[in-house]
């Protein structure tokens, strides 16, 4: 399979499409992305996945971790995205608690963000624990991704943002979260802040491509966050974060640039307005004249 030049058409990234570039050896795209003009630069960069990931609760809606971010809020971007991607593959976060009480509200949450915003797959953390679960979702037509290793929505179960899968026995147990993962079918597995040794063991290991995210570089393929990748955060990056933009500072200097045009009368300018049409000015400066005139 070969690449295909920005710009150029190209086919839509589908499930199969992923597991044929694994098998070929062709590394994976993939972004966040929150919004509908994000989500067009995303695409139209051929970006093979958007992942509308619930770090938007932080990102985008200035929370404090992912837990409280609701389907509503996930749904609201979901279907803002929807709207910009042609070809990569949509992909949703199922946000803290649309997924732990129970199968049949997963399987309903799930469908929503299908028939409501048009997603292909639901991303779901956790490994061989969430197995049994991600079956009755694929049962239901409906693709899922797993996400192991650092899972921010256990946040409060981990004791903050750390690197997993250190100790022999973690990573044993990162083995067998993979491979549960696998065979549930699944279409791609995050992996997320673990040692390079131990996601290169698991991407061998394991059929489905994986994506790695602070994992190195002998994924499948590969994830980070829009605003991570343009500074567009407000505090220091993880180790793994590549800027490749500033927009922090794009965006800063554009709105003073445009306050001072304005406290200093600099702008709009006259090309920069609208104006009468000719006959128009000189009927309305006939009228104008006779009212000063009786004025007088
Ligand atoms: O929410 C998110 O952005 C994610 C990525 C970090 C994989 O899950």
């Amino acid at each position: 399979m070969s690449h295909t030049p920005i710009g150029e058409p190209r086919q839509r990234i589908t499930v199969a499409s992923l597991r044929e570039k694994k098998l070929h050896h062709e590394p994976i795209t993939c972004l966040t992305a929150y919004d509908y003009s994000g989500a067009r630069l995303v695409d139209e960069a051929a970006i093979d996945i958007v992942l509308v990931g619930d770090s938007l609760a932080q990102t985008m809606l200035g929370y404090e971790n992912t837990l409280s971010i609701t389907m509503e809020e996930m749904l609201h971007h979901a279907r803002a995205v929807r709207r910009g991607v042609k070809n990569a593959l949509l992909v949703v976060d199922m946000p803290y608690g649309s997924y732990h009480l129970g199968p049949d509200e997963a399987v309903r949450n799930a469908a929503t963000f299908m028939k409501e915003a048009g997603v292909e797959v639901v991303k779901i953390e956790g490994g061989e624990k969430r197995a049994d679960l991600i079956r009755r979702i694929i049962d239901a037509e409906i693709p899922v991704a797993g996400h192991i290793g650092l899972t921010p929505q256990s946040v409060n179960v981990m004791s903050g943002y750390k690197v997993q899968g250190k100790s022999l026995t973690a990573i044993e147990q990162l083995m067998r979260d993979a491979v549960a993962l696998d065979r549930a079918g699944v279409a791609f597995i995050v992996l997320e802040g673990i040692p390079r040794e131990v996601a290169a063991m698991i991407t061998a290991e394991v059929e489905t491509p994986t994506i790695g995210i602070g994992a190195g570089p002998d994924c499948d393929g590969q994830v980070l966050v829009f605003h991570d990748i343009l500074n567009l955060v407000f505090a220091p990056p993880a180790k793994f974060v590549r800027r490749y933009g500033d927009a922090a500072a794009l965006i800063s200097h554009a709105a003073q640039q445009f306050r001072t045009d304005v406290i200093s009368h600099q702008y709009p300018s006259d090309s920069e307005s609208y104006h009468l049409p000719k006959e128009t000015r000189v009927a309305l400066e006939t009228v104008l004249d006779r009212k000063r005139a009786m004025r007088r």
